[in-house]
């Protein structure tokens, strides 16, 4: 089920029947020469839609710009301050338990929102804990490759030149989705080199095509699709498991 194809009655409806809901998170940036700038928060998307055909979960709209200040010399790519993601993903979660929604799981695709996806938890837990109540919600963060299953198959399909940003993985999710946006590109060198990440203009100066450790020209949509499966059927159990854990 998906929030943003509902009705506020039918939402009410579901909260009768669960107080668990899905929020996938990315950011729109740069992913090389032929990766798309919503590869983050696509791949999380993806997944989660599959997913809502499959079993019966509620998919909150996509929460698609997130920490990309490293990217923002390539053309394209949005990014909120740390500060700023943080006041955001805090009012989603307080707009959701305003409704009663007691689980709030957050699919994410990018690495470079853990630390503040985790930090905006902890003000939401903190503000409870200060004021002396109970949240009455919980929130937990899930990156899409560590899905169960997702990683082992990744590894398997891409041995060799994975890396860490504009992956093939992530990149034959996209192209399993909208295989009309499919890019070509000659990579040079076909895997990327690999380093720090700091600010933006030396970002750029170390990885001029915007690709870290990857070789993209192995993505495929028939892999991208295994994995969309493999993914959709683990975040499925995972939520079933993060909603049924008991509130003491
Ligand atoms: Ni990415």
């Amino acid at each position: 089920m998906l929030l943003h194809l509902s009705t506020w009655a039918e939402i009410e409806s579901f909260l009768k029947t669960s107080r668990t809901v899905v929020v996938p998170i990315g950011s729109n940036e740069q992913h090389g020469p032929t990766g798309l700038l919503g590869t983050d928060w696509l791949c999380p998307e993806i997944i989660a839609h599959e997913a809502q055909k499959r079993g019966d979960i509620l998919v909150a709209p996509t929460f698609n710009i997130g920490m990309a200040q490293h990217h923002l010399d390539f053309p394209g790519t949005i990014a909120l301050r740390p500060s700023t993601f943080m006041a955001a993903i805090g009012d989603w979660c307080r707009s959701l338990a305003h409704h009663g929604f007691e689980k709030i799981y957050f699919l994410n695709g990018h690495g470079g929102n853990v630390a503040t996806i985790e930090a905006a938890f902890s003000e939401l837990y903190a503000e409870a804990s200060y004021a002396g109540r109970r949240t009455g919600f919980a929130c937990k963060l899930r990156n899409w490759w560590d899905l169960k299953g997702v990683m082992g198959l990744a590894n398997r399909q891409f041995p060799t030149g994975h890396g860490s940003h504009a992956t093939p993985s992530e990149i034959a999710v996209t192209q399993w989705a909208y295989p009309d946006a499919i890019k070509a590109a000659n990579y040079a060198p076909q895997i990327a080199p690999t380093g720090p990440i700091r600010e933006a203009g030396d970002f750029r100066a170390r990885y001029a095509d915007g690709r870290m450790g990857s070789d993209p020209g192995q993505a495929t949509p028939e892999k991208g699709g295994e994995l969309v499966a493999t993914a959709a059927a683990a975040l499925l159990e995972d939520v079933a498991e993060f909603g049924a854990e008991a509130n003491p």
